[in-house]
């Protein structure tokens, strides 16, 4: 924990902090259930447990007032047509917001509500996505060949809810298709039940 100012670096073409307490790593058997394609996952998976992403975390006090913020480096690949991403999450304190500063690579941020809506913004060098409070969301690297890094601030106390994700997944998948990135609707997704 951390109680007084620091610094620390990201710097290309790496972008690894050059400061950190937590470095998280994600392998497919982490994602089951995840990819719509369920024999391409286990036929990948039966191969190797091969590492999708990683998270470079500063750990500080999980409260409100606190900046929580790290890097997400996502690897190139896919499972079936569908490319290598992050589990995706709704924060824990619905109604916590998230900066995404990207650093390099290409891909894709998805996202959507509690009520069903979605969106789907680009991410590249030197974007800055703003995910507004309520909307779950997950970073997917679109490029065959490059890593897809984004640096991430969120409030202290938003806490994460992957379950939610788990059980549907989002509403909206990216896929290739013909060779190119394509937005599609996720065939396991119904709609949310009216309140
Ligand atoms: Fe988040």
């Amino acid at each position: 924990m951390k109680n007084a100012p620091f610094t620390f670096e990201l710097n290309p073409p790496e972008f690894i902090p050059s400061r950190y307490d937590n470095h998280i790593t994600r392998r497919l058997s982490a994602m089951k259930g995840q990819y719509s394609n369920a024999a391409a996952f286990e036929a990948m998976l039966s191969k190797e447990d091969i590492l999708l992403y990683e998270v470079y975390e500063l750990k500080l006090p999980e409260v409100a007032g606190e900046l929580l913020h790290g890097i997400s480096i996502v690897h190139p690949g896919k499972v079936g047509d569908e490319y290598f991403m992050t589990k995706g999450h709704f924060h824990t304190v619905l109604d916590t917001a998230e900066v995404y500063y990207c650093q390099k690579g290409e891909g894709y941020m998805v996202m959507e509500t509690p009520e069903g809506d979605w969106s789907v913004e680009a991410l590249y060098p030197g974007a800055v996505l703003y995910v507004p409070p309520c909307w779950a969301h997950r970073s997917v690297n679109t490029s065959l060949a490059e890593d897809l890094i984004t640096f991430f601030v969120y409030p202290g106390n938003a806490g994460h809810d992957y379950g939610t994700i788990e059980d549907q997944g989002f509403r909206t998948l990216v896929v290739e298709q013909d060779g190119e990135p394509a937005i599609v609707d996720n065939p396991r997704w119904t709609s949310p039940p009216v309140k």
